[in-house]
């Protein structure tokens, strides 16, 4: 028998001699018992292994048969299995002197001698006895096999719940991970916008008054050396000037213009600057998609972007090399990295190279602004920086696949226009100043004293004159007192009442007034909304401004409709 098997009422007879068996066969029947007779040892275990409640059997049948099977099952029992034998002996037999009787007890274990002849009714209760106690037996296995399942059904549900908690961690991780990593670009950002703002006033000083001393010099007839070093002065400042416009797109903060655009018309219209930017010994494909949508993106500073990269790549791969510029169409899912796009469609462009790659420290820290791993002197950290600076601002993102020794890929990501390219038309003729009027009065606001000084300085070059304000509230003081100021040149961010607040209280009262914007471009997004005529950057230089005044002063603006944003 399989011990596992149902239980049922059978109860084998093995007492090969005699009429032993048929005897006992028909006391159990009258006792309403089922008995079955085996003729040996083997079909004895036969039975045994099909299930059985307990076994009936002569000693001498054991001792003369090979019993190492029965022997060994019975060993082999599962824990709530104990095969009841009854074991009938030889009259006199003397038991507890009987060694073989001792013997056979180790063996089979649960064991009752029945001592031959015996009377019916002992035998009808002993195997009474044996059936009960291997009903109690049945019932053991039931209540383990109940247990062992619900074990197993609670392991089961324990390990889900804990697979489950597991995956939450991680994901719970890996967001904490990406919110981190945005806070930190987020802060940079913000860092790095004030100090280019900063940075721009005190240009807008230096690149001033360079002017001023150049002039100086010529006029005393002073050049050669001297002049050379105001040469380089000139292009530190200006250098200066490229650095901190890089670290403003980085922060978001830089004035776009988008439109949809083919950008497949804008690689190819790329591919002679990104050749001699490469150098002849690389080469360079393009692939470009069939059927692209078209992208929102100012083209400008896309072309910028992707010169970026190719000028990384071509860092990255020294003589020749390939270098492939590819267009796509791409539905992404969610991000998997800070830098990449929410979910969405977007167009990309995608810049891969045949270069030295990353190592994954590297590309752990490329976006940060000036992080480099190149020579001083030959890289500032802020390619990256810019080209995901413009991404997310254009709404899209940036993905990098990068392996040391493989190559690197870099993909720009930028959301695909509801409309279609438009049919091209001709570019709005810039308005240009062909007559440059002097002798107005300008009313120049700023806070900062040393480049509202060279900004005076320039505007009397210019031949106007020149009202000041340090602040808001004193330029509305000056405008009272003042008649006949015919143009206001205001700094955009300025403590307390700022450029857009001005602008709106002297508009409610005088709606023709003409303004300028002056900006160290850190409130360009403010500006979105403004005629770029009716701006100009810091640091700004002697012509731009002529030009800018010139225009506002002719009326010749784009539009007279003028919208702040909050
Ligand atoms: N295509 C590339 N292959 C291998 N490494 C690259 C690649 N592009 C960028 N890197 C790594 O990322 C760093 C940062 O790149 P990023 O363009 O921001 O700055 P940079 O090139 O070092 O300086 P900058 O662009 O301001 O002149 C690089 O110094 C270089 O280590
Ligand atoms: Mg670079």
């Amino acid at each position: 028998m399989t011990p596992n098997s149902e239980p049922r009422e059978n109860i084998p007879i093995l007492a090969p001699r005699g009429r032993d068996a048929l005897v006992a066969k028909e006391i159990l029947r009258d006792a309403n018992l089922r008995a079955t007779i085996c003729v040996d040892l083997g079909e004895l275990f036969a039975e045994i292994r099909h299930g059985v409640d307990v076994t009936v059997v002569t000693e001498e049948a054991l001792r003369s048969g090979d019993t190492r099977e029965l022997i060994s099952w019975i060993a082999a029992q599962p824990p709530w299995s104990d095969l009841p034998f009854i074991l009938l002996t030889q009259h006199g037999g003397g038991l507890e002197r009987n060694p073989t009787a001792a013997e056979l007890t180790a063996t089979l274990g649960n064991v009752t001698f029945l001592e031959r002849p015996f009377h019916p009714t002992t035998l009808v209760s002993v195997v009474r006895t044996a059936i009960r106690g291997r009903q109690r037996q049945y019932e053991c296995r039931k209540l383990s096999n109940e247990q062992e399942s619900r074990v197993a059904e609670r392991t089961a549900e324990l390990a889900a719940a804990n697979r489950q908690l597991v995956a939450q961690i991680r994901e719970r991780e890996s967001v904490e991970k990406t919110l981190l990593q945005m806070q930190r670009l987020e802060a940079v950002g913000q860092l790095t916008s004030g100090v280019a703002h900063d940075f721009n006033n005190l240009l807008t000083v230096v690149l001033g008054n360079l002017t001023f001393l150049e002039r100086g010099l010529t006029a005393a007839g002073i050049d050669g050396k001297l002049f050379d070093r105001l040469g380089y002065v000139r292009a530190a400042a200006e250098r200066g000037a490229k650095l901190t416009d890089q670290m403003l797109s980085f922060s978001r903060r830089q004035r776009l213009e988008p439109h949809a655009v083919d950008l497949n018309e804008t690689v190819v219209g790329m591919r002679d600057l990104l050749q001699s930017t490469m150098g002849g010994t690389t080469h360079i494909e393009t692939r470009l998609k069939r059927g692209l949508w078209s992208a929102m993106v100012d083209p400008v500073q896309l072309e910028l972007a992707v010169l970026n990269l190719a000028i990384n790549a071509r860092d990255a791969m020294g003589v020749g090399g390939a270098l492939t510029v590819a267009t796509e169409n791409l539905i992404a899912g969610p991000p998997n990295y800070p830098e990449e796009p929410p979910a969405g469609e977007y167009v990309a462009v995608k810049v891969t190279d045949t270069g030295s790659g990353m190592t994954d420290e590297v590309r752990a820290k490329v976006f940060e602004p000036f992080f480099t791993t190149k020579e001083i002197g030959k890289g500032s950290g802020l390619g990256l920086s810019q080209v995901l600076g413009f991404a997310k601002q254009s709404g899209g993102g940036v993905r990098i696949d990068s392996e040391k020794g493989s190559g690197t890929s870099v993909q720009i990501f930028l959301p695909r226009a509801r409309a279609d390219v438009a049919a091209p038309v001709a570019p709005a003729a810039r308005p240009n100043a062909d007559w440059h009027p002097k002798g107005a009065t300008i009313l120049l606001v700023d806070d900062d004293n040393q480049v509202r000084e060279v900004t005076r300085a320039m505007l009397h070059e210019l031949g106007h004159r020149v009202l000041e304000a340090g602040s808001g509230g004193a330029a509305l003081e000056i405008l009272q007192r003042e008649a006949g100021i015919d143009l206001l040149i205001i700094d955009f961010a300025m403590p307390g009442m700022n450029g857009a607040d001005l602008a709106r209280q002297v508009r409610a009262k005088q709606p023709k007034q003409p303004i300028l914007f002056a900006t160290g471009f850190a409130d360009r997004v403010a500006l979105a909304d403004i005629d770029e005529s009716r701006i100009i950057g810091k640091p700004f230089v002697e012509d731009e401004l002529a030009e800018k005044i010139a225009l506002a002063l002719t009326g010749n603006f784009k539009s007279n409709v003028v919208r702040f944003q909050r």
